[in-house]
């Protein structure tokens, strides 16, 4: 079987690495001949919209996934014409536009913070009227890391938030004074069996992943069934085949949905050692309609992301239950080069284990 991937990015790169034991062979396709993924599978360097390189893309492939989440959903729908496409490129659209998804969460009753389209400044100062402050400013396409975002915390940073993001449609949200972040990693396969991992705490800084834990301490199995219930219609509406993500704001105990995204997620990448089967086994798994692997946590896991700079290999290699992964990728400041996953018998390890870690990374940044 032959799997191709739109994007050649650490992810893609870390789908085929789970799907090698399985016998599988995977064929990516990125703007750039440097991608990551092409350390590990037959990398086609090509334009998305390049119709006659999508269809050499296409040929003898067996199914076809994305790797991230602005892949054009034309180049989705026309490789669709020959090939299987999951997740379906509906998906894709749904998730590309900050606005569609949120409308799309609303429709299916799943909470989500206040918000309201932007494309004038008349309609920011209504929308900020409707808000309240502070609110988030964001773009309504191609945002990621926390780029094409600003807080507007104060009347007097309204004109600079337009000055720096107002000419493309634009998202006003309210800001959400949430106690923390969780996601979940819930999974469809083609024949319709479902399968949802343990809810993930995630820390971000400036917009950016950077530790993820699960189980999530403290997370009870009513929180647990909010989320999967709330993943459940998603899937469903979606017709879903695959892996799906979705952020949550937890506030009040409760959850909203900030964003989703149609395929595996930097918040998943513990599965690597901390779940029976990882998100990118079960993914690949989901799209050749074959039986879903365990979801079941082994371990306490910390995920923690090597962002701009990789620290001392050796200091981190000696921590016994320290898994390192590192993508390929040159260092340059903001860009996630690789991570690490400590996966330990109890939540007290992972709190020392980590304390620990963070010194290293300290120590050596
Ligand atoms: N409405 C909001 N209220 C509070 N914090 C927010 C809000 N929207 C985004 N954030 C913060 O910014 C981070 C990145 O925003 P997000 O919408 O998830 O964009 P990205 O595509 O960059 O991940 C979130 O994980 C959260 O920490
Ligand atoms: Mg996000």
């Amino acid at each position: 079987m032959q799997i191709g991937i739109l994007g050649g990015g650490q992810l893609g790169r870390m789908l085929a690495l789970a799907g090698y034991p399985l016998g599988l062979r995977f064929r990516t396709l990125d703007l750039s001949s440097e991608a990551p993924a092409g350390q590990v599978s037959e990398l086609m360097a090509a334009d998305f919209n390049d119709t006659d390189a999508l269809k050499r893309f296409a040929r003898g492939l067996d199914v076809v996934t994305y790797e991230f989440e602005n892949v054009p959903v034309d180049p989705a729908r026309f490789l669709s014409r020959r090939v299987a496409v999951f997740p379906p490129p509906e998906a894709l659209e749904a998730a590309q536009d900050r606005l569609t998804e949120k409308r799309f969460f609303e429709r299916l009753g799943i909470p989500t913070p206040p918000f309201i389209a932007v494309d004038s400044w008349d309609d920011l100062k209504n929308a900020l009227n409707d808000t309240g402050l502070p609110a988030v400013l964001k773009t309504r396409r191609f945002g990621y890391d926390g780029k094409g975002q600003v807080v507007i915390r104060k009347t007097e940073d309204v004109s600079a938030a337009w000055q720096s993001l107002g000419g493309v449609p634009l998202i006003l949200e309210g800001f959400v004074a949430f106690e923390r972040e969780v996601s979940m990693l819930a999974v469809r396969s083609r024949n319709g069996e479902t399968a949802f991992y343990p809810l993930v705490e995630n820390h971000h800084h400036e917009g950016i992943l950077r530790l993820s834990l699960c189980p999530a301490p403290g997370a009870t199995s009513e929180l647990q069934g909010e989320a999967e219930e709330l993943a459940s219609r998603a899937l469903a509406a979606l017709n879903y085949t695959g892996v799906l993500a979705i952020e949550f704001f937890q506030r009040d105990g409760h959850l909203l949905a900030n964003e989703m995204a149609p395929r595996v997620h930097n918040s998943g990448h513990w599965t690597i050692e901390g779940a029976e089967v990882s998100q990118f086994e079960n993914h690949l798994r989901a799209i050749l309609g074959w039986p879903l692997g365990s979801t079941a946590p082994v371990g306490f896991s910390a995920m923690l992301n090597l962002i701009g700079t990789i620290p001392d290999l050796r200091s981190l290699l000696a921590m016994k239950n320290l898994h390192l992964h590192l993508y390929g990728k040159a260092p340059r400041p903001n860009r996630k080069l690789g991570h690490l996953t400590l996966r330990v018998p109890s939540a007290e390890a992972r709190d020392t284990g980590l304390a620990h870690l963070r010194q290293l990374i300290g120590q050596s940044e």
